[in-house]
């Protein structure tokens, strides 16, 4: 009886609370809810030997957070709570990588973008046993980007990044330091995860999976909090977002629908800004965007209902109705002054002629590739070293679905035969795929092989590919033959091996 009166009681007083907060928002400032500034993720620790190599460390982590302001929730994170310091490193620099599992349970940590020989990648074929340390290591070989990196353990990768693992990994260049864009870490260029959330009445986090199509949270988390806001001190703010969401599309604006320039996708700068009032990303797209702020102005960042939507199911099952804020901008009243956005930002070669056929063909149907379900041990195709590809990749389906490929990025050269839109003109490593449309896409796999180690491909919808929606390939030089090593517990029905 106790318990349901104060339940009962809780949920009397819940909309009280929410007016004064809605009051707060208007007039005048009390000490019922503080605004809470974005908090910006620290830069790694970096320690470089006489070889030059940088080395980082991760502890994957529980711990608590306040992610609502008096809440203390349960969380996992890097060399912390939640989320996990900013990896950086610039182009030809060798990085190594310690990472220490302190969880309850084996996870993975997986470079989402970044060109890795395979045995380094991170995907569920390198797990991290409790207690256990894994080591990656290589040379980065890939323009200036906003990658990240996040757990990878087979079957149960949502449930991991949910929680609260993923961080930034940033790669610099000469090409990118050479152009006038923001570039001050935490001040003018803000890494910004945007995530839905779902917490229970005391404040834990709610994994009460829809079993069908995954975590869809009613509550964004910016940064890991609600409600952030970010004091803005330069005429220009450079975002680099990622949507680190499990199921949920964001389509971005700003409350006013301004103007701002996309610089930069997934895999890194585009040949030119892009003038845009909307973004739409994709679970694990990133988008790099520059806006102007005057000097006094609060604005937010939103997400808008989801576009288009031909095709789906329900679009409202997938949340492609809701409207979220997801980040206040509070300009100073005094700003530094910046210099315009640079007309050309990155040369882009193309791949392939424009009009090269694919040669293979992934269609994403339920959870599904192809018709097949992930099979640790089985190789789905394999590559041989230094080619480029053409993939055509087709949503049959009327759920969304995405798609991303490990180790390299990818050129989208034709959507239903189209030239993309501008947007869509860069690197990218993962791309939505509408209902009922065909993307084709052109990649080089180059510099590692592996006859042992494969690399992975599939939806990014965290629920979809933990249900299988996922493939794999290795990369052959032209004297090996594939030699997988057996993934215990997976579906050869032997448990000896490894
Ligand atoms: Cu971001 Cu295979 O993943
Ligand atoms: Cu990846
Ligand atoms: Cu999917």
């Amino acid at each position: 009886m106790i318990t349901r009166r104060r339940l009962l009681l809780a949920a009397a007083a819940a909309p009280l609370a929410l007016s004064a907060a809605g009051c707060l928002r208007g007039a005048n400032a009390s000490a019922v809810e503080e605004p809470r500034s974005l908090p910006i993720p620290p830069l790694a620790t970096v320690r470089v030997g006489a070889d030059g190599v940088r080395r980082f460390e991760l502890t994957a982590q529980p711990g608590t957070t306040e992610m609502m302001p008096g809440k203390h929730t349960p969380t996992w994170g890097y060399n912390g709570s939640i989320l996990g310091p900013t990896l950086r490193a610039r182009r030809g620099e060798t990085v190594s990588c310690t990472v220490t599992n302190s969880l309850p349970e084996p996870t993975s940590v997986h470079w989402h973008g970044m060109h890795v020989p395979a045995r380094s990648d991170g995907g569920p074929h390198q797990p991290i046993t409790v207690g256990g340390t894994w080591h990656a290591q290589w040379t980065v070989n890939q323009p200036a980007a906003t990658l990240w990196y996040h757990p990878h353990p087979h079957g149960v990768t949502e449930k991991h990044v949910y929680r609260g693992l993923s961080g930034f990994f940033l790669v610099d260049d000469d090409i990118a330091d050479g152009l006038d864009l923001p570039r001050h870490y935490g001040v003018d260029d803000i890494p910004l995860v945007i995530q839905d959330r779902r917490f229970t009445d005391v404040g834990t986090l709610d994994e009460n999976d829809d079993d069908k199509f995954g975590l869809l949270g009613n509550t964004i988390v910016t940064n890991g909090i609600t409600g952030a806001h970010l004091a803005v001190r330069t005429g220009l703010l450079r975002l680099r977002i990622l949507n680190g969401s499990s199921s949920r599309l964001f389509n971005l604006a700003f409350a006013d629908e301004r103007d701002f320039h996309l610089i930069a996708t997934d895999g890194g700068l585009l040949t030119n800004p892009v003038p845009l009032s909307r973004i739409q990303l994709s679970p694990a797209e990133r988008a790099e965007i520059v806006v102007a702020l005057t000097a006094g102005e609060t604005t937010r960042l939103r997400a808008l209902p989801v576009e288009p939507r031909d095709g789906l199911d329900d679009p409202a099952r997938f949340g492609f109705d809701d409207t979220f804020d997801i980040l206040t901008l509070r300009a100073e009243p005094e700003l530094t002054a910046a210099p315009p956005i640079p007309d050309a930002l990155a040369t882009i070669a193309a791949l392939v002629e424009p009009g090269t056929p694919a040669t293979r063909t992934f269609d994403l149907r339920w959870y599904t590739i192809n018709g097949q379900r992930m099979d640790m041990n089985r190789i789905d195709l394999t590559v041989p070293l230094d080619t480029t590809e053409v993939w055509l990749v087709r949503n049959v389906h009327d759920w969304p679905h995405n798609f991303h490929i490990h180790d390299v990025q990818f050129q989208i050269t034709a959507i239903d035969g189209s030239v993309p839109p501008a947007h869509l003109s860069g690197w990218k490593d993962t791309v939505y795929t509408e209902p009922g449309r065909a993307y084709t896409l052109a990649m080089r796999f180059a510099d590692y092989a592996d006859a042992v180690f494969p690399y992975m491909y599939h939806c990014h919808l965290l629920h979809h590919e933990d249900q299988g929606m996922m493939g794999q390939f290795l990369v052959l030089a032209p004297d090996q033959v594939p030699a997988p090593m057996a993934m215990p517990g997976m579906d050869m029905g032997s448990h000896g091996g490894h």
